[in-house]
């Protein structure tokens, strides 16, 4: 039986993960380091939305194994209306900013270079969209030839963003199980390597994100919430919580019912396969999440919370009105966790702390969105 919208899972509290000998190598810090409830300094740095900007952008790329990576070292900002909603302060990573679109491009962008360097001859990656287009937009900086294979529900607007990046696209099945065991096939061939879009090997990559955090943040966050599809920005996260010592702060794991793979593995204790995906946010469509991400269960606190596909997208709206920012329902799912009050209600069941220091929002972004798709999902839920 689906979860009700109102579920959500108790923690696994496991074992401590010693803090990692870990090296921030080349950043050159711009942070403005606001202090809790202190007072805005009048010259504090203005983020797009008017937001008070706690991280200024001029750093050096980290490199990569002599290797300047392709992601950027996205911005923090506070966001009041969130703030307002969730009833605790929140910043948003804003993921949306990267190139691509998402976060995607950390882990993938790292693969690539890579592999890369390895002598990989031509990229093959399956994706619903922003791993794609996150595989073929290293693929292009590094001058090899990517197919990518895209399931038929990821519609129109990825394929044509793929084609315009260079891609070679191939519509293969309904949903990515599928356009992924036609990648594997294609990934046999000699001298063609897969890029996968959420698992072990993003890892690394997309811890990079947290290390970001642990430099711009004053202090470490209450709590972080992510989306969670595959898992790789989960597992990501929880490496990158490891890697700075943070790995106590608890982590709001995002799914939409219908997609929600990671929920049903944590309840289980066991990957469990999802018969379809039902969900609209296409890009948490995983039937079945990556292992390394129930594994994270085991070693931080991760509290498990789904909502319904309208949420997802009335928090896009919502978000967009406030925010003036346009994501997708897959980054709908943890703004829906803040807009609707779940954040509250883990607090009083006594799941998270009742006063937390802030929140932190990884707002994964997503590129298969524009006004009238957004007007059509609405449509599609019978939302007004
Ligand atoms: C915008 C966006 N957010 C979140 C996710 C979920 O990431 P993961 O599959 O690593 O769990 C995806 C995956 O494609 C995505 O595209």
């Amino acid at each position: 039986m689906p979860p009700s919208k109102k579920s959500s899972l108790p923690s696994f509290p496991g074992p401590r993960v010693p803090k990692a000998a870990w090296l921030c190598r080349g950043a050159v810090l711009c942070s403005v380091l606001l202090s809790e409830g202190s007072a805005v300094a009048a010259d504090t740095p203005r983020g797009p939305a008017g937001h008070q900007s706690i991280h200024c952008q001029a750093m050096a790329a980290q490199p990569v194994e002599g290797q300047k990576p392709f992601h950027i070292i996205s911005p923090v900002l506070e966001s009041l209306s969130l703030s307002k909603a969730a009833g605790t302060k929140v910043f948003m990573k804003l993921e949306n900013v990267q190139p691509s679109g998402s976060f995607k491009i950390r882990g993938i962008g790292h693969l690539c270079q890579d592999a890369a360097k390895k002598g990989c001859r031509h990229f093959v990656c399956s994706s619903g969209g922003n791993a794609g287009l996150a595989a073929a937009y290293a693929a292009r900086k590094l001058g090899l030839p990517i197919t990518v294979v895209v399931p038929s529900s990821s519609g129109p607007t990825p394929v044509r963003k793929l084609e315009e990046l260079g891609a070679t696209v191939e519509v293969y099945g309904k949903v990515w199980d599928d356009a992924n065991s036609r990648a594997q096939e294609l990934a046999k061939t000699e001298g063609w390597v897969s890029i996968p879009p959420f698992d072990h090997p993003l890892v690394e990559g997309h811890a990079s994100l947290v290390r970001e955090l642990k430099d711009s943040l004053e202090a470490k966050p209450g709590a972080i919430v992510v989306a969670v599809g595959g898992g790789g920005l989960l597992a990501g996260v929880v490496a990158g919580l490891q890697q700075v010592g943070w790995q106590d702060v608890p982590i709001i794991a995002a799914e939409t019912l219908g997609a929600h793979s990671f929920h049903e593995a944590l309840k289980a204790g066991r990957l469990v396969t999802l018969p379809d995906i039902t969900s609209l946010a296409t890009c948490l469509g995983a039937r079945t999440v990556a292992a390394r991400a129930l594994q994270c269960a085991r070693e931080c606190q991760v509290l498990s919370q789904v909502v319904e596909d309208a949420e997802a997208v009335r928090a896009v709206e919502q978000f967009l009105d406030e925010e003036r920012m346009l994501v997708e329902p897959a980054c709908g799912a943890p703004l829906a966790v803040l807009y609707s009050g779940r954040l509250q209600r883990l607090q009083s069941e006594g799941r998270l702390r009742s006063s937390l220091r802030s929140v932190l929002l990884v707002l994964c972004g997503g590129s298969n969105i524009h006004t009238a798709q957004l007007r059509a999902l609405k449509s599609r839920l019978g939302l007004q």
